[in-house]
């Protein structure tokens, strides 16, 4: 799928891989609508995007855990730019039947539901996040840094990747047709494998 007028719906869309992605959407010919629990942030990333680029950008206050905020998220991009083509990024079965169901009112699309490695090797030094699901120095890992000592010496231990790298795999995914129901594992020493299909 080419990106350029392609619409966008990003969820988490206001810091760290998710704001880098609108970004780059953006930048790429997309319109993106995004939602996120914090506004001031999102509110200012849609108003710098769009005088930049006139009409780009939606931000929704949008919470993916409140099934209405998340319909709501979809209803408006749909409003605002006529259909929807993408949908990225929480992992949420629930999230990922509802954006089916728009993608479908215009042919198809591309899902794409963002994991993590601490979901497929559970890391000692974050029980709870590996449960729900390292490292990219976001906000979010910058903060587990802060309040844990044994997660910030494992990430100096280990380095992490760039946003760039992450987010060029999103790219991939929406550019190369023949992905399909693919996971695509991002890593320092491969940035780009796709692994192969699980036998359900
Ligand atoms: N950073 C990493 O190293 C890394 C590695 C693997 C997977 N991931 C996954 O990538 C995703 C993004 O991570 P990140 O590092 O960019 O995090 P981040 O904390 O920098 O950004 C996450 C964004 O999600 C928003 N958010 C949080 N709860 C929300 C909710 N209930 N509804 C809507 N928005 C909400 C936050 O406000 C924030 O803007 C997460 O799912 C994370 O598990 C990150």
């Amino acid at each position: 799928m080419r990106i350029k007028d392609k619409v966008v719906v990003i969820t988490g869309g206001s810091n760290g891989i998710g704001a880098h992605l609108v970004k780059t959407l953006i930048n790429s010919g997309a319109k993106v609508a995004f939602g996120d629990i914090d506004q001031e942030s999102g509110k200012k990333l849609a108003e710098e995007l769009n005088k930049e680029h006139k009409d780009s950008a939606i931000f929704v206050r949008c919470d993916v855990t409140d099934k209405n905020q998340y319909l709501n998220l979809f209803l408006e991009a749909e409003k605002t730019f006529g259909r929807i083509d993408v949908r990225t990024k929480y992992l949420l079965i629930e999230g990922t039947q509802i954006g089916i169901k728009f993608l479908k009112k215009h042919g198809g699309g591309v899902i794409i539901n963002t994991a993590s490695m601490s979901g497929v090797n559970p890391w000692y030094v974050a029980p709870v996040y590996s449960a729900a699901k390292s490292g990219v120095k976001t906000p979010m890992v910058k903060k587990a840094m802060k309040e844990n000592p044994n997660f910030a010496e494992v990430i100096k231990r280990h380095g992490t990747l760039s946003i760039n790298e992450v987010v060029n795999a999103f790219i991939h995914v929406i550019e190369n047709d023949y992905l399909y129901a693919d996971v695509v594992k991002v890593t320092q020493t491969n940035l780009l494998e796709v692994l192969p299909k699980m036998k359900l």
